[in-house]
């Protein structure tokens, strides 16, 4: 069967092929550790479970969701009550903010709304996948600005050529970054905000990784940022803090225009999302916020476990203070793909090569914390004697 020709220009998802490869590695017998994938392994809290549980004995919940592609007026209430409590940042629940299947959801339903076929959406290199490919699926064109740990890992607009600024008419943006860990500053959202206004970009600031911070790293929302509003929106989900990954749920906030057009990209798409996971959410958001600190102090642990250890094989250096995950230089003389797959040769331990996240991930490999403290451990001790 012939499929439609704007599939063939989205590279293969890498944990799709990763996922083959270890499940293959598996079949043989193999005991892979993968230290490659983000998807917490630790449950969502109960309270969170129990609240889904009593919510789905609801015949009134097994209707289409209420307020469908919106999300539930009192799921809204919460997130905006969330932004105001962690962020100081003031959003209205009828027309600034918008449940979302996930952050990822937001993305490709962001690009739907805002680009026409031909415009530059500006998305970092290296930067998380999904976002070239809801580029490429939306028919815009997508434009890597590199980010380097010289400028710690943010980009410089001044690098942005006038020509490619002048025709974007989108950019994605996403700190705590994922593949780097690297984490915004206010005065970068401010000259965001500027550079956005200036070439009248929308901005989807993608922030999934909000609450997963170390070290007195300081929580920053895009949206703290004067004239946010104005410019984009910000996603973030559930996924992460509250290890709901699964339960798929997330937000949109931010400029009325754009949550318009988003809502009614997903009017015509989906029909949002199961009534009782969003009061499932409610609770976690009015209730768990202790839960989000219990998996810090274990992400902090394994981090230190991780940082330890490749610092006695010589991989020394000082990370920075965001998301789940590592990166990590790897050895001088090594290309990334040549040391993520002497790791999956000899010690069958998986992690991320970072050229999968762009040509600005070579030199880098991203390891992820989502994985049993004992597992981690036994990782660490295959890679140690591999490298020795
Ligand atoms: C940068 C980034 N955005 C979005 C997502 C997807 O999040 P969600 O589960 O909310 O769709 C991920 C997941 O790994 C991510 O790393």
């Amino acid at each position: 069967m012939q499929t439609a020709d704007r599939l063939t220009k989205i590279p293969p998802y890498l944990f799709m092929e990763l996922r083959k490869k270890i499940n293959q590695a598996k079949a043989d017998g193999v005991d892979v550790i993968s230290l490659a994938i983000g998807d917490p392994v630790e449950p969502t809290p109960a309270p969170i479970i129990a609240e889904l549980c009593r919510r789905a004995q609801d015949p009134e919940n097994h209707r289409y969701p209420t307020d469908e592609e919106k999300g539930m007026l009192a799921f809204r209430r919460e997130v905006a009550r969330w932004y105001e409590t962690r962020y100081g940042v003031d959003l209205k629940p009828e027309t600034e903010i918008l449940g979302l299947i996930g952050s990822k959801e937001g993305c490709h339903h962001f690009v739907l709304a805002r680009i026409n076929p031909g415009d530059v959406v500006l998305m970092t290199d290296p930067g998380y996948p999904a976002y070239r490919a809801s580029i490429l699926m939306g028919g815009g064109e997508p434009y890597n600005v590199p980010i380097l740990r010289e400028n710690g890992y943010l980009p410089v607009f001044a690098d942005i050529p006038a020509d490619i600024a002048k025709r974007a008419t989108a950019m994605f943006l996403n700190y705590p970054n994922n593949p780097t860990g690297a984490c915004a500053t206010k005065p970068f959202l401010n000259d965001l905000v500027a550079f956005a206004r200036q070439f009248d970009i929308a901005v989807c600031y993608d922030n999934p990784y909000s609450e997963i911070l170390f070290g007195g790293q300081e929580r920053i929302s895009f949206l703290m940022a004067a004239g946010a509003k104005d410019v984009g929106i910000e996603l973030n989900s559930l996924s992460k803090p509250f290890n709901m990954c699964g339960w798929r749920i997330g937000m949109a906030a931010g400029n009325p225009d754009l949550i318009a057009a988003i809502s009614k990209v997903k009017e015509n798409t989906d029909s949002g999302i199961f009534n009782p996971i969003q009061y499932a959410a409610i609770h976690a958001l009015a209730n768990n916020a202790p839960a989000v600190e219990d998996m810090l102090a274990v992400y902090a642990r394994r981090r230190e476990r991780v940082l330890a250890a490749l610092a006695r094989i010589g991989i020394a250096f000082d990370p920075p203070k965001g998301t789940f995950y590592l990166w990590v230089p790897v050895p001088k003389g090594m290309t990334s793909l040549e040391f993520t797959n002497r790791l999956f040769d000899k010690t069958a331990v998986v992690v991320a090569s970072g050229t999968a996240y762009g040509q600005y991930g070579e030199g880098f490999v991203r390891i992820s914390l989502t994985v049993p403290d004992d597992r981690l451990t036994e990782a660490m001790r295959r890679i140690e004697q591999e490298f020795a």
